[in-house]
């Protein structure tokens, strides 16, 4: 069997003591475990509401500000890596969110295994690893193959919301999501920042330093309304 490419490289990175601890302790209560099945966001939130996808929460500074903002709506975050989960753990209980739960795997196989057909309300992708050398190209998430399986994903009227400040992966995530059937652009060309997004960080310093960040709105088209000449 040939191993997929992935988007991320697992390193040994470092983790802090209390984001071990967060791991130890808090991920029974807010941690989902990587199943091959559909998860059924009912028995998870205890409640049904809108679901949102975060793709790559990193830290969790977004997505705990943003589910905090929002109780209304649930929020599965996905991450792959150690520390960043354990960090948005401690977020998730200091602020008690119950809104908020978390997953620490590959969120192309959450994807395609943990959720359900037309379920998301919506799927954020903020900041993906750019992979700026040419011969890692392959390994950006935006990719023709990873947004059909995310526009399934969306219910119809959901919303695919990237953000980068890399201007070349800004151009190609125009490209690849205009030529999906199954989306729509919500903006003429790239979007402005949609309230709900916080300005992070990073961000600050990255606009500071002259980086221009692109946010893109793309939404799942009503069933039927695919674009005709990709049905022919
Ligand atoms: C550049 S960081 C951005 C983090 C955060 N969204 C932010 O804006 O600060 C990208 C994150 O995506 C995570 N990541 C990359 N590929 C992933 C995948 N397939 N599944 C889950 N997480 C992934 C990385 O571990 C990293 O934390």
């Amino acid at each position: 069997m040939t191993r997929p490419i992935r988007s991320y490289v697992l390193r040994q990175g470092r983790i802090s003591p209390a984001q071990r601890r967060a791991l130890d302790e808090l991920h029974e209560r807010y941690g989902i475990e990587f199943r091959d099945a559909v998860l059924d966001p009912e028995a998870v939130y205890g409640r049904r509401a809108p679901l949102v996808l975060e793709i790559g929460s990193g830290m969790g500074e977004t997505t705990a500000a943003i589910a905090a903002a929002q109780p209304d709506t649930d929020f599965l975050a996905v991450e792959v890596h150690a520390p960043g989960v354990g960090s948005l753990l401690r977020r998730i209980d200091s602020l008690g969110l119950s809104n908020l739960r978390v997953v620490r795997h590959d969120a192309v196989e959450v994807l395609a295994r943990m959720i359900g057909d037309a379920s998301l309300a919506a799927i954020h992708l903020f900041f993906p690893d750019p992979w700026p050398k040419k011969r890692h190209h392959k390994r950006r998430l935006v990719r023709p193959e990873f947004v059909t399986l995310a526009a399934r994903k969306l219910a119809p009227a959901g919303i695919l919301h990237a953000a980068t400040d890399w201007p070349e992966y800004a151009e190609q995530m125009l490209a690849v999501l205009s030529a999906e059937p199954l989306l729509e652009n919500a903006a003429r060309g790239y979007a402005a920042r949609p309230a709900h997004r916080p300005l992070t960080k990073f961000e600050h310093r990255g606009l500071a330093l002259g980086h221009p960040v692109r946010d893109l709105v793309f939404r799942r088209r009503a069933l039927g309304q695919e674009k005709t000449e990709d049905l022919v």
